[in-house]
């Protein structure tokens, strides 16, 4: 069981997220509210400042550490750097995780590295955020796609080392309110994967930034929810190519919609070699994400990613080898409205022609994926008493009804 859970939620690292939710961009770290304590360890608990007042006014934002974590050398061989053929890399399951709340709306949430200290653990520091994926576990929780059977609960959040914000709403237009309900009765567990890019072993603490409405949802706003869609279904998310195919296409089954909502946002990840990500609903694609390629070595780095390490892995700071690798995937956002019963499927296109694949040492193309994690908001069901047949039977049932 364990190892079923483990293997379907490793090797996820991607870009599902929007740029634009980076409120925080141009203030230091000290305005936004984040404590450094020289020589010592910063709080597990900090309050910052809030940055969606405008999609709801009572926001608050709490970050909450989890570790420490330590960052094995790049020279130690671990049990996850065989696996993976990647040195200096670490996989653990974070459990019974604090949360920012006991009953509250998740707005927008947001995965970082820090040191013991406070201060930001990132590429030029040597710390490499692979991926960690959240699941919410606890009465009435299972995976939206997957159900109970291979997951212990409702896959939430994922993030890559681009550490960008995701939302539950549409916080940037304000035309749909809907968050992401944390009750009394959830835990929170993480399957992370971190790297180091140094040989010093070092201790570091996974962060996650949480703004949210405090309290139960507010009666109008719509429940978020996040579909996991993947090319092997509830599988591994791996798919080694078939010998001699430089093109293919790998299809995921259909995912039915159980409710009524909006769709609020989708975005693809692919492994080098891949061209696009196709979402459909009903046979209609509604999103098409497709993968930026760059050369590191002797280019232009954007983003987040430093050119001061140069270690070849899947997933992780690019190779100076010259080669094209994907640094990045569009998403579509606010795609229009979701039916029950709507059929969303993805498939995902490679063409090692166009752009090389991922190869072993021996030649061989490696494991290749197609996902994409999609974020919808469900109505709300509909009140207990305008659902009962006798609740507006009387004129006393209606105006208390209207109360
Ligand atoms: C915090 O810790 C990091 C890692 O040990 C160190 O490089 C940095 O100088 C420290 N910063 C402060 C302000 O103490």
């Amino acid at each position: 069981m364990k190892a079923a859970i483990i293997s379907a939620l490793v090797a996820v690292a991607f870009a599902q997220q929007d740029e634009r939710l980076d409120l925080d961009k141009g203030k230091s770290r000290e305005e936004i509210g984040h404590q450094v304590v020289p020589g010592g360890t910063a709080p597990q608990i900090q309050q910052l400042k809030p940055r969606f007042q405008a999609y709801n006014k009572d926001v608050k934002r709490t970050k909450v550490r989890y570790g420490p974590y330590t960052l094995p050398s790049t020279k130690s061989t671990t049990l996850m750097s065989l696996i993976s053929g990647e040195a200096g890399t670490m996989s653990t399951i974070a459990i019974g995780m604090k949360k920012p709340c006991d009953t509250c709306g998740l707005v927008t949430l947001q995965a970082a590295l820090e040191f013991p200290n406070g201060t930001v653990a990132d590429n030029p520091q040597g710390a490499w955020l692979h991926h960690v994926v959240m699941v919410a576990s606890g009465t009435g929780r299972s995976d939206n796609v997957c159900g109970t059977w291979v997951l212990p609960g409702e896959r939430f959040f994922s993030s890559g080392n681009e550490r960008t914000p995701t939302a539950f709403g549409d916080v940037l237009g304000n035309k749909v309110k809907s968050v992401f309900p944390i009750s009394p009765a959830d835990t929170f567990l993480a399957q992370l994967e971190l790297m180091s890019l140094d040989e010093r072993e070092k201790p570091v603490y996974l962060v996650m930034d949480y703004e949210y409405v405090p309290g139960p949802r507010p009666a109008d706003y719509k429940i978020a929810k996040a579909m996991w869609l993947d090319v092997t279904n509830c599988g591994i998310s791996s798919v080694i190519p078939q010998k001699g195919k430089m093109q293919f296409t790998l299809n995921s089954r259909a995912w039915t919609s159980g409710f009524n909502g909006q769709l609020l946002g989708v975005g693809g990840h692919l492994h080098d070699g891949g061209m696009m990500v196709n979402v459909y609903q009903n046979d209609k694609v509604i999103c098409k994400s497709t993968p930026k390629y760059a050369k590191t070595a002797g280019g232009h780095s954007h983003g987040r990613r430093s050119e001061t390490h140069s270690l070849a892995r899947r997933d992780g700071p690019e190779a100076a080898d010259g080669k094209d690798h994907i640094k990045e995937m569009t998403t579509c956002s606010m795609m229009g409205g979701l039916t029950k019963g709507d059929k969303i499927r993805i498939d995902a296109v490679y063409d090692f022609n166009a752009h090389e694949g991922g190869k072993s040492k021996a030649g061989a193309y490696t494991e290749v994926m197609g996902i994409a994690i999609l974020y919808a908001a469900a109505d709300p069901p509909a009140p207990a008493a305008a659902a009962a047949p006798a609740a507006s039977a009387t004129p006393a049932a209606k105006s208390a009804k209207s109360a």
